[in-house]
C-alpha cells in the first residue's frame, strides 16, 4: 500500500511553506490581518458590472483564435461570438488540457493583439480599481486565460482547491475574475468565503505543502473544500473581485458548454509600499511577482484619488 500522506501531490507545483523567521512573521501577519479589501468587503468577495459593448473581449478572443487557425471566424460570428459554444468549433486535440490546466486553444490567447491589452488596462483603470476603492494599483501585465472545454481529457489530479498564495503569490494581492461566457456549476470558479478560508489556513498553520497534499489525497479535506467552495454564477459584463486569501478552484468542466474566462491580480500601491517581503512563484522558473515584472510598473485607477 503506497504511503499517500507523504506522496507528492498529483497536481500542483512546489507549494509554499515559509520558515525563515523574518519572512514568516510578516507573512503570517498578512494572513491574519483584516486586509484593506476586507474592511470594505467583509465577505472578501464583491461583484462589479461593466458594459460589454464598450469592452468587447469576446470579439477579440474570436479574432485571435481565428488568426491562429483554431476556429473558423465565420462560424463563431454565426453564434454571435458566444464563446460557450467554442467546443463545437475547436478540434478535439486543441481541447485537451495539460498539467497546468491549459489547452492549446487557451495558449493561443497569450498571442492576443495589442487591442486586448489596452482594453484590459482601460477596464481596470476605469471600472475595477476605482470600485475596489483602495487607491491606484499595479496590475498583472498579462492576465491568465482559461478555456475549459466540456469534459475535456487531461484535467490534472483532483479538484485543485487553493489560494494563489499557496503557489507563491503575495497575500496583499486582490484577485479579479472576468467571465466571457455565462459561468455556472463546474463551468465556473468555485469560491469560498474569506472567513471559512482563513479557518482552514489557520488550522494548517499556513503550511501549503501539507494543504496541497491533502487536497489531492485526503477525502475528508476534499469534502470540506467542496462544501465551502461554491460555483460563482456570473456572466459577460460582470466581474468578481476577491481577497487573495479566499480558497477557490477551477474544477473539471462537466457541463455541456465551454468555460472561457480570464483572471488577473492587482496590487494596491499604498498597501504594497508598506511591505518588506518580496514574493516569487514556486514553479521551476521561480517567476518574480515584483513590480515592473509580473506587475505593471505603472499604476491604474489614479482618477479615484482625485474624486
Ligand atoms: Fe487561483
Amino acid at each position: 500500500m503506497p504511503d499517500l500522506k507523504n506522496a507528492p501531490p498529483a497536481y500542483g507545483p512546489d507549494n509554499a511553506h515559509y520558515t525563515d523567521p523574518g519572512f514568516r512573521a510578516e507573512f503570517v501577519a498578512d494572513m491574519e490581518r483584516v486586509s484593506p479589501f476586507q474592511q470594505r468587503f467583509p465577505a472578501g468577495i464583491t461583484k462589479l458590472r461593466y458594459d460589454p459593448r464598450k469592452f468587447d473581449f469576446c470579439g477579440i478572443v474570436g479574432d485571435t483564435l481565428a488568426a491562429a487557425g483554431v476556429i473558423d471566424r465565420g462560424a463563431l460570428s454565426a453564434r454571435a461570438d458566444r464563446l460557450e459554444f467554442l467546443h463545437e468549433l475547436v478540434a478535439p486535440d486543441d481541447q485537451v488540457m495539460d498539467g497546468s490546466q491549459q489547452s492549446a486553444a487557451a495558449r493561443v490567447l497569450y498571442e492576443m493583439p495589442a487591442a486586448f491589452a489596452s482594453l484590459y488596462e482601460r477596464l481596470l483603470d476605469e471600472v475595477v480599481v476605482p470600485a475596489i476603492g483602495l487607491g491606484p494599483a499595479h496590475f498583472q501585465k498579462v492576465p491568465t486565460f482559461r478555456v475549459f472545454f466540456p469534459n475535456a481529457p487531461g484535467y490534472p489530479g483532483a479538484t485543485s482547491y487553493h489560494t494563489d498564495i499557496q503557489i507563491g503569490h503575495n497575500p496583499r494581492e486582490v484577485n479579479v475574475f472576468f467571465p466571457l461566457v455565462p459561468c455556472a456549476e463546474t463551468r465556473s470558479l468555485l469560491m469560498a468565503p474569506l472567513h471559512e478560508s482563513l479557518q482552514v489556513w489557520r488550522e494548517y498553520d499556513y503550511d501549503f505543502v501539507r494543504f496541497g497534499r491533502d487536497t489531492q489525497h485526503d477525502p475528508a479535506m476534499q469534502a470540506r473544500c467542496g462544501r465551502i467552495c461554491q460555483p460563482l454564477r456570473v456572466g459577460v459584463g460582470e466581474i468578481v473581485v476577491f481577497d487573495s486569501r479566499c480558497m477557490h478552484a477551477g474544477p473539471h468542466n462537466k457541463t455541456a458548454l465551454t468555460r472561457v474566462t480570464f483572471d488577473a491580480r492587482v496590487l494596491p500601491v499604498g498597501d504594497h509600499a508598506l511591505q518588506q517581503n518580496v514574493y516569487q512563484g514556486r514553479g521551476r522558473r521561480r517567476a518574480s511577482f515584483a513590480i515592473g515584472e509580473y506587475f505593471s510598473a505603472n499604476a491604474v485607477g489614479q482618477r479615484t484619488l482625485r474624486r
